[in-house]
């Protein structure tokens, strides 16, 4: 199963770099003022859900620009997010990536992202551990706020948004080694997943933008709650994930007003 996903994540990633050069202000498109869409979102999601009915006609898939389709009834869900970052993929920037997720049951069971640019394949399965480009990775140790790197993002929704994110930051941003906003929240996950991260917040995500980082970053050790410690992320209470050794602290920080 891992193979067949790494593989279509590895051919939609290229597929993306490849339609990146050919890609012009005809094939660029607004959800809202801030929110793009291109053609080659909609070109490799195409590609990413033939290739799943193909494999498993009986399964759902829930994928970013077309919804939720062939439910029915089927323990397995697949969740994809062509291209997250499509503001990065828009002005050539390398924080993209095509995520792919497998829910069995309602919980994580397997997750690739794959970012083209960076040519990092991330995967994980439930019970085997996560690997980046076939090595295994584990989350950091870091415990101090003063010694962590943090990963943030702002939802496009943001300005339409009371609780844009910004009151969360300007608390988190003095007290952390310092913070990034690279734009793909699946990278996000992964980045805390390989320890290179310690932890990634955000708010008004949506289910397509973590199933795969989920299962990589638990597999590798983490913790991914809401921002009240529970399990109703990503949108409405916001997502934590962390290397799960400051994760409490950090929760302490986003409750306060
Ligand atoms: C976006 C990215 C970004 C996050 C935005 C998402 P998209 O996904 O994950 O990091 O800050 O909220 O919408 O739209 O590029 O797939
Ligand atoms: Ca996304
Ligand atoms: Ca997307």
């Amino acid at each position: 199963m891992l193979n067949f996903m790494e593989n279509l994540a590895r051919e939609a990633g290229t597929m993306a770099l490849e339609q990146r050069k050919h890609l012009s202000s005809a094939g660029l498109h607004f959800k809202n003022e801030r929110d793009l869409v291109t053609d080659v979102d909609r070109q490799v999601e195409n590609f990413i859900k033939t290739n799943i009915s193909r494999q498993f006609p009986d399964h759902a898939i829930l994928a970013e620009e077309s919804g939720i389709s062939q439910e029915r009834g089927s323990e397995y869900l697949w969740v994809i997010d062509p291209i997250d970052g499509t503001t990065s993929f828009v002005h050539d920037m390398p924080f993209y990536s095509v995520s792919i997720a497998l829910r069995r049951n309602g919980r994580p069971y397997a997750g690739v992202v794959y970012a083209p640019r960076l040519d990092e394949l991330y995967r994980a399965e439930l019970g085997k551990g996560a690997t980046l480009n076939g090595r295994p990775i584990h989350v950091s140790a870091r415990d101090k706020l003063v010694n962590c790197l943090a990963e943030t993002g702002f939802a496009c929704l943001r300005a339409g948004h009371r609780e844009n994110n910004l009151k969360h930051f300007c608390r988190i941003a003095p007290q952390v080694r310092d913070i990034r906003r690279d734009g793909s929240a699946a990278l996000d996950m992964a980045f805390v997943a390989a320890g290179r991260v310690d932890f990634f917040w955000e708010m008004l995500l949506q289910p397509y933008d973590i199933a795969a980082g989920e299962i990589i970053v638990l597999e590798a050790g983490g913790r991914v709650t809401d921002f009240q410690g529970g399990n109703e992320y990503p949108d409405r209470r916001g997502i934590v994930v962390s290397n799960g050794v400051i994760h409490d602290r950090v929760l302490e920080e986003l409750a306060l007003d």
